[in-house]
């Protein structure tokens, strides 16, 4: 379905053309006095200067054109030479018809779906799941779920940060703690124990642990490096105890993951293409790309039109040893072999906004992609605390994810039940699904690239821009609903009628900008869009449920009129839900 500014705008721009004027001049937009009109067109007054003529009298011309027009109820010609237009309700209710007969509400997909992978997650192994990875969670979810809907091709891949020197360190510290481990004989040919030497708990206290000594004691980290080496190279024990670590360390992501309600199709990790950087080194160096410098392997990656400094992409260090870019070049060449992508999305914390710069003309440079493949990096801000600043938890440490969703849910839950009988069962169900609304509403409200500030108290709150209020809102439709099938109505019964009141007027008007707005949300990569959308829709259907009394009115016409557009309001909210990762309840 064409977009509904298009449709007016075309009825604008045939008036132009009529009265003998340029049809560019009839773009209509929202007008921006919504006391006066509905939609403007400042067009006749672009037009005075090149028609030398008074804009008032173009635009007087045009709204005579205009006169029992189909789309306009009233276009009219107001000092100095703005044309307010009034839409017609009739027209409104074709459009509208054409949503509610339409599988997704007027939206047209993609003409040539891509094939898109989205690099988020990048959880690294070992390490605490933490608030920083809850971004990138959060928001590649979302722009999954939309560019799916647009009816692209997505692959999700976690791209767990399994291959680092996180691994030497823990490894080390394993190493201190029980050095009779069988994993550290190396004239050891056997197999190794199924069962891992360690728990998750005990695991996500050896990483601190060790990073901290290392950062104390040279010695140490000297140590650490040379295990991460021996890793790297299948020492056969140390690749053993990898395997282990990484088992006990993802089968706590999935189940951290799930309850964030995101999953990925792929769990690659940077060791996955390990075997694939000799060739790929090879490649570079062959095809005279990769120089040396310092003893390092590096690609130069700057440009003449540079205004700041772009550094070398390093491919090896001097001791051979692969790095981040490393992995991250041999996983795009792997990417292009076995998916040839279209494009390639990373959403990942926009302080690596440099490095992935460098990655991406490396891998431009290089030829790791072919010349219309897209590379794009959605760097997010932070997510700070009241105090603006990186947020922690209330003794100052690195706040883990599942103390993050817990405490949300409490707070949730005490809302929930205060001065009200409801079960624990039910309290409890409810809690956590206005308490996952909370906090990726909270996230995604936020245009990405910009910190905000966690509050848990306005997150949780049911009024304002919030999830628990768009969630509040739906229950509050779905609750007239069930009045109205209470009642006798048939909901498969209800038709769409034409608008009778103003705030139904606006409220249509709302909804009718969903086809645009989706079609932003993708191009730009910008879920906060549909946050927008939803807290403008809510904002419109609440008014309107204040003003009308919707299961009271004796005009059975209109009232199935009111239930039909409130369903079609459900469903478009319950749509957009699901596409920012959460979902509805049945009542708050
Ligand atoms: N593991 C990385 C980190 O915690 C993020 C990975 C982002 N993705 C990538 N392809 N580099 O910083």
């Amino acid at each position: 379905m064409k977009k509904i500014l298009e449709l007016i705008s075309q009825e604008m721009q045939g008036a132009f053309t009529k009265a003998g004027y340029d049809a560019g001049l009839g773009r209509v937009t929202l007008s921006n006095r919504p006391d006066l009109c509905e939609y403007q067109c400042n067009g006749a007054m672009a037009g005075a200067k090149q028609y030398k003529k008074a804009p008032l009298s173009i635009a007087s011309e045009v709204a005579d054109q205009l006169k029992g027009s189909k789309v306009f109820l009233s276009v009219e010609a107001v000092a100095p030479g703005f044309l307010n237009c009034k839409v017609n309700p009739a027209f409104l209710k074709d459009y509208l018809q054409g949503m509610w007969d339409s599988e997704k509400f007027g939206l047209e997909e993609a003409k040539i779906p891509q094939t898109i992978i989205l690099d988020y997650g990048g959880p690294n192994v070992a390490k605490p799941l933490h608030v920083g990875h809850l971004r990138s969670a959060i928001i590649g979810e979302s722009v999954k779920r939309i560019s799916r809907y647009m009816g692209h091709k997505v692959i999700g891949d976690i791209h767990l940060g399994d291959w680092g020197l996180q691994m030497g360190l823990i490894i080390t510290e394993l190493k201190e703690r029980q050095p009779e481990l069988i994993y550290f004989d190396e004239t050891y040919t056997g197999d190794y124990p199924a069962n891992p030497p360690f728990t998750i708990g005990e695991l996500e206290e050896i990483y601190p642990t060790a990073s901290g000594k290392s950062k104390e004691d040279a010695a140490y980290k000297e140590k650490a490096m040379e295990a991460t080496f021996k890793l790297q190279n299948g020492v056969p024990g140390y690749r053993a105890l990898w395997q282990h670590i990484l088992n006990v360390s993802v089968a706590d992501l999935k189940k951290n993951y799930a309850n964030l309600k995101v999953d990925f199709d792929l769990w690659k990790g940077e060791s996955d293409v390990h075997d694939r950087i000799p060739a790929m080194v090879e490649y570079m160096k062959n095809g005279g790309y990769a120089h040396l410098s310092e003893g390092a392997l590096v690609v130069d990656v700057k440009e003449e039109t540079d205004t700041k400094e772009i550094p070398p992409c390093m491919i090896l260090k001097s001791d051979g040893a692969s790095l981040y870019n490393t992995t991250d070049l041999a996983t795009i060449m792997e990417r292009m072999e076995e998916i040839q992508p279209d494009t390639m999305i990373y959403i990942v914390d926009k302080r690596q906004d440099l490095y992935f710069e460098q990655v991406f003309r490396c891998a431009r440079k290089t030829k790791l992609v072919n010349e219309d493949t897209r590379l794009f990096f959605l760097g997010f801000g932070t997510m700070n605390g009241k105090d603006g600043k990186p947020f922690k938890t209330r003794e100052g440490g690195v706040m883990r994810l599942e103390s993050l969703l817990k405490e949300i849910n409490e707070e949730m839950y005490k809302k929930i039940t205060e001065n009200r009988e409801i079960s624990e069962e039910e309290a409890r169900d409810t809690a956590s699904k206005v308490a996952l609304a909370a906090l990726k509403y909270g996230d995604l409200s936020n245009q990405a690239s910009k910190d905000y500030i966690f509050d848990l108290e306005r997150f949780t709150s049911s009024e304002g821009d919030t999830g628990p209020y768009i969630l509040y809102t739906m229950a509050r439709i779905k609750s007239i609903l069930r009045k109205y099938t209470e009642q006798g109505g048939d909901l498969n019964a209800v038709q769409l009628r034409e608008v009778s009141t103003d705030s139904e007027k606006s409220l249509v008007m709302e909804l009718a900008k969903f086809n645009t707005m989706m079609e932003a949300a993708f191009e730009e990569i910008a879920p906060h869009k549909v946050c927008a959308y939803i807290y403008d829709l809510s904002n419109a259907i609440n008014k309107f449920y204040h003003e009308t009394r919707i299961l009271d009115e004796t005009d059975e016409e209109k009232k199935t009129g009111w239930i039909a557009l409130l369903l079609l309001c459900l469903d478009i909210l319950e749509t957009c839900v699901d596409l920012l990762g959460f979902e509805s309840i049945e009542k708050m």
